[in-house]
């Protein structure tokens, strides 16, 4: 079989632990084999980006913002623990956020929905997307308590020195206080890039806020979305046959549990971080859950939405096999080879990556599935394979597929 061919490297982020196992073996079963594949090779593992001072993840994501796509194995962030297990220089930032940062990208996650895992709004038939604001508001708050007897303001001063103020309140007894902010530049980026990731996955796209209460804070993010949208957008998303729709964020929940799933929702930071776990909960399992990261200049970086999966990694270590689910991290794979395939007008490896996709899912359908699925399935029949197995029987069903 002729190998297919890539024109522009995939930008290769390498990590930690299990996945960075999975990660060779999907590489070494499922793509090698069929693809000439082409990547600038990135090591993200936390021993590399200690011994780098970590400018390998700086030089990745600079990559990235060149080539337009990147893949991403999970990565430790360090905390005391990690810092005295690898003995490292310092305890490093997250890689995602370094990354978030200067790709200045919105994340967008989505299950991978397969027959026999069954979420547990049972109307869902489609997956939901969440695209989360990835700046700003409670994240970036200040907070003080507040003595009896004092009297809390907010205070703007200008640049020529005038001050705006509002009274924010007289306690009479002892409270609470917090500020937050947002930027209209990181709004509007977050707004173009759910427009454009609705318009390339050729779905819906719904935003909510609570504007009705916040008549300056969330109204501005419904401002920005809309002024957008009117300016830029309106047209393409009518000649794609998509839909841009604003509600309030109690509605869209309601909404949300009555739909059957297919559409991107797009939330404000705190809205999104929680209702991403609830929709990955409700859709079965985190190990199902793909994410990209999308910036406003249309760069995209695909990883997984889990961790490392320690847990796996140290039974790997003393030699015992592990059933470590490698879907998410497949997906992420995918996701990336199809996106180069359409920038580059590379037909053949766009097709290899859907059947790649549909290969995996087809294993699961057919009972073959690793062992924190087999717990939720409800397949009558269903095999537990180990992590390697499972890739081999993936690539049993691709050939059939090519
Ligand atoms: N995007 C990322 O790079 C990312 C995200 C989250 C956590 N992390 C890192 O991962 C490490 C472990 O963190 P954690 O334990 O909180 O998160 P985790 O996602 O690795 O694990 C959470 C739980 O889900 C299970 N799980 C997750 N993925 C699975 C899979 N593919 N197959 C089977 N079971 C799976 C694990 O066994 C564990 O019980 C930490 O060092 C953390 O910093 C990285």
């Amino acid at each position: 079989m002729n190998k297919i061919k890539m024109s522009t490297p995939l930008v290769e982020m390498d990590g930690d632990e299990m996945t960075r196992i999975i990660w060779k073996m999907i590489k070494d079963i499922l793509i090698l084999p069929y693809v000439d594949l082409k990547t600038e090779y990135y090591d993200l593992g936390l021993k590399n980006r200690d011994a780098t001072n970590d400018k390998v993840t700086y030089d990745s994501a600079m990559a990235t913002k060149k080539y337009g796509v990147a893949v991403k194995c999970a990565t430790i962030t360090p905390n005391a623990d990690r810092v005295k297990e690898y003995n490292l220089k310092e305890m490093w930032k997250s890689p995602n956020g370094t990354i978030r940062a200067i790709l200045d990208g919105t994340v967008f996650r989505a299950p991978i929905v397969v027959k026999g895992i069954d979420p547990l709004v049972s109307n869902w038939k489609k997956p939901i997307t969440i695209a989360r604001h990835a700046y700003g508001d409670v994240y970036r708050n200040v907070e003080m308590t507040v003595p009896a007897g004092a009297k809390a303001e907010l205070v703007v001063t200008k640049e020529d020195g005038s001050e705006d103020r509002a009274l924010v309140h007289d306690f009479k007894t002892p409270g609470i206080l917090q500020g937050q902010h947002n930027i209209d530049q990181s709004i509007e980026s977050f707004a173009k890039a759910c427009f454009q990731y609705a318009l390339s996955t050729k779905q819906d796209l719904w935003f909510s806020t609570k504007d009705t209460i916040s008549k300056k804070y969330d109204h501005r993010f419904k401002d920005i979305f809309n002024d957008l949208y009117e300016a830029e957008f309106k047209q393409k998303f009518e000649e794609a046959g998509i839909t841009y729709f604003y509600t309030l964020i109690d509605d869209a929940v309601a909404r949300v549990i009555r739909s059957e799933g297919g559409y991107i929702w797009a939330c404000k930071n705190y809205d999104g971080d929680v209702m991403s776990d609830m929709v990955a909960t409700a859709f079965g399992s985190l190990a199902m859950m793909t994410s990209v990261l999308v910036s406003p200049e249309g760069v995209y970086e695909y990883e997984a939405a889990h961790g490392t999966v320690q847990r796996h990694y140290y039974k790997h270590l003393k030699g015992e096999k592990t059933s470590t689910n490698s879907m998410a991290t497949l997906f992420a794979w995918t996701g990336a080879l199809k996106k180069r395939g359409e920038l580059d007008h590379l037909p053949e490896l766009v097709s290899f990556a859907e059947k790649l996709e549909t290969a995996s899912i087809q294993t699961i359908e057919n009972g073959i599935m690793t062992g924190d699925l087999a717990g939720l399935s409800t397949l009558p029949k269903k095999t537990t394979v180990d992590t390697e197995t499972f890739l081999q029987e993936v690539n049993k069903s691709l050939l059939k597929l090519l």
